[in-house]
């Protein structure tokens, strides 16, 4: 069996886990669920725990030896050759209030490569996958960045930390830049979707800090198998484990990365 047939199928497992979960996220939203607090406005529901053990048992019993990295909880050890990185509700804070915009993230890295990244947005029935080198499709169709460009006729997202009212990395002056030189910036608060957009040519461009490796695992994959850019705000290659992303269709990368490393010199807004 070559190794992109394996890929494949191991693509398979985590669109049918992503599904599963977007399922129960569907039939639950707006319905009653309970949550408790992670941090002080940061909070969990019972969905997004539910649906973190959906996805890791249907992975796990396809791939029993596999390792596992996921936000609510954590995995005794696999073989680390192999890692699942998921994200099960990308957007929380949106399901919890009944507002609908949130995903399912899921990415494999294989011998810490990310490998392959399946996101799926239930509520547009809208899947987005990726196996590296083999590029970006978005049910099943080929996507691509935009070749909008410059950053003045460009429409880009960003996101805020759960602690911006009291972090020293709130992200509002790089805002205040941004908004200024972009046509417009969206936040609309699910980062596995920001970075799926950029893919699809639908945003051109996406930045945010204070990110963990389950928010950004496939999404970053995806755009770059869609033809774009993602580094950290220093322009180096991006990691999972870089808090800080930039991820854009390239042409308007660096007029980004200038105003970014100009607004982080400077003093904080708050
Ligand atoms: C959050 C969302 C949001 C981003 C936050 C993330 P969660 O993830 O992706 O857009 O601004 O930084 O923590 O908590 O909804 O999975
Ligand atoms: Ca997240
Ligand atoms: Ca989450």
């Amino acid at each position: 069996m070559s190794n992109d047939v394996g890929l494949q199928q191991m693509l398979d497992v985590a669109v049918a886990a992503a599904r599963e979960a977007g399922a129960l996220q569907k039939q639950k939203l707006w319905g009653d669920f309970t949550f408790s607090f992670k941090g002080e406005v940061d909070i969990v529901t019972e969905v997004d725990r539910a649906c973190e053990e959906m996805i890791v048992n249907r992975i796990r019993s396809a791939f029993p030896s596999h390792s596992f990295l996921a936000e609510e909880n954590l995995y005794a050890d696999g073989d680390p050759a192999w890692r699942w990185v998921i994200d099960p509700l990308d957007g929380t804070t949106n399901y919890a209030h009944g507002f609908p915009w949130f995903c399912v993230s899921i990415a494999l890295e294989q011998d810490g490569e990310l490998t392959l990244g399946a996101i799926y947005h239930c509520m547009m029935d809208e899947l987005f996958t990726t196996i590296r080198g083999g590029g970006a499709f978005l049910n099943g169709a080929p996507i691509h960045v935009s070749s909008r460009k410059p950053l003045r006729q460009s429409l880009i997202a960003t996101g805020f930390p759960y602690d911006a009212a009291r972090g020293n990395e709130n992200n509002f002056r790089n805002f205040f830049e941004l908004q200024l030189a972009a046509r417009g910036v969206r936040r609309a608060g699910a980062a596995a979707l920001d970075l799926a957009y950029v893919a699809a040519g639908r945003l051109d461009g996406y930045w945010e800090c204070k990110l963990k490796p389950w928010d950004v695992a496939a999404g970053a994959l995806l755009v770059r198998e869609a033809g774009g850019t993602v580094t950290n705000h220093k322009g180096e290659p991006h990691r999972i484990d870089d808090h800080r992303i930039l991820a854009t269709n390239g042409l308007i990368h660096d007029e980004i990365e200038t105003l970014l490393e100009r607004a982080e010199r400077a003093e904080p807004v708050l």
